[in-house]
């Protein structure tokens, strides 16, 4: 396997499109988590992706491409609303499920009719992907195991994968931190199957009022992302509101655990950084969304790897803006109880 160097040059971008226009299977960045990619027309690179994460067959993949001219190519009967939404996002963080063109693979899809399309906004990634031309697409997932927190550099991509990727693209620290906005439509109407980085707010500004944000994630889509319990650590981990979580903390202490705090409340930040000890560590994460999203996947990774038997992780605030991560906390607990008061829960 090659790991290209950090900030991947001209020469490896045009090695990586090789390997996917022959049929290898290549991770590289985008603003949102690092995919695993594989050309779209290569049945057996699109098969070891899925065998790769461990991923069931049924779960559709995303289809990437270089720019908005590409859409219709890849979608038919599209809505104006995903037309707008697009012209405004692309390249961004927002992938759209629209009907599959005839271009589209079924085995991209999981057997849907629908396929999910994005543009992302990294350099590494539109290089790739205007390398690879036009009439060529990548489907990649998020370059975790099925269920795992997602990367978001080169090297929680090889922590992840160990040798199995043909290539790694380094492109940095991701700079959206969480993956994109799923959108679906309901006719024209937008419908948000999976929140991520681009805001409820934002979308609105383009579609409307008439943005459906469904309270329970029941649907007949698949979206993976949205089983109760995925991007989850291996240490369980529970979210508390910030005056029941030190007791909570306090009470594991006693009883001999280790356990990690993270906290983003400002107030929290002056009061409690006299309860470290040898077993409990504090983390202090940003108290503004675009940071603490940034940072999520790589502290939870980091988090695990310090041997805690409990992680307590502050309730984030129930505001839209920080959507996509309280719903990631959310299924990052296993989607168990939030503990203290209920009118603070998020509605993921
Ligand atoms: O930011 C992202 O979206 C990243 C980067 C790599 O682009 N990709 C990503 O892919 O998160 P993945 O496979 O980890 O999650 C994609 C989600 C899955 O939950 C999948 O079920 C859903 O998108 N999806 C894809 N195509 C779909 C379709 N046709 N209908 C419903 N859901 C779909
Ligand atoms: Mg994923």
């Amino acid at each position: 396997m090659i790991v290209a160097e950090a900030c991947s040059g001209k020469d490896q971008i045009i090695a990586a499109a090789t390997l996917l226009r022959d049929g290898g299977v290549v991770a590289f960045p985008t603003e949102t988590v690092y995919g695993l990619g594989a050309e779209i027309s290569q049945p057996a690179a699109v098969r070891r992706v899925f065998d790769i994460k461990k991923r069931p067959l049924g779960h559709p993949l995303i289809v990437h491409f270089a720019d908005v001219s590409g859409l219709e190519h890849w979608a038919r009967h599209v809505p104006t609303q995903a037309l707008r939404l697009a012209e405004r996002f692309w390249p961004g963080p927002l992938t759209l499920i629209l009907q599959r063109s005839g271009h589209v693979p079924q085995n991209v899809t999981g057997g849907q009719d629908t396929v999910g399309l994005r543009v992302p906004d990294h350099p590494v990634a539109q290089a790739l992907l205007a390398e690879l031309g036009p009439v060529r697409a990548v489907a990649a997932p998020s370059a975790n195991r099925f269920g795992r927190i997602s990367p978001t550099t080169a090297a929680h991509v090889k922590e992840e994968l160990g040798e199995a990727a043909d290539m790694i693209l380094d492109g940095g620290p991701c700079r959206v931190g969480l993956e994109s906005t799923i959108v679906g439509f309901d006719g024209n109407t937008p419908v948000i199957l999976r929140p991520g980085g681009i805001s409820m707010e934002e979308l609105m500004e383009i579609a409307g009022k008439n943005v459906v944000r469904p309270s329970s994630m029941t649907r007949t889509v698949r979206v993976s992302g949205s089983l109760a319990s995925h991007y989850a650590p291996a240490t369980p981990l529970e979210l508390w509101r910030a005056e029941l979580l030190w007791q909570r903390a306090r009470e594991l202490e006693a009883g001999g655990a280790r356990v990690g705090v993270a906290t983003w409340s400002p107030q929290d930040l002056s009061q409690r950084r006299s309860r470290e000890n040898k077993n409990l560590a504090h983390f202090f994460m940003p108290p503004e969304p675009v940071s603490y999203g940034r940072l999520l996947y790589a502290s939870l990774r980091q988090w695990d790897h310090e041997g805690f038997d409990h992680l307590l992780v502050e309730l984030p605030p129930n505001d839209p803006a920080w959507a996509a991560i309280g719903d990631r906390l959310r299924r990052a607990s296993g989607n168990t109880q939030v503990y203290g008061n209920m009118e603070n829960e998020t509605t993921t």
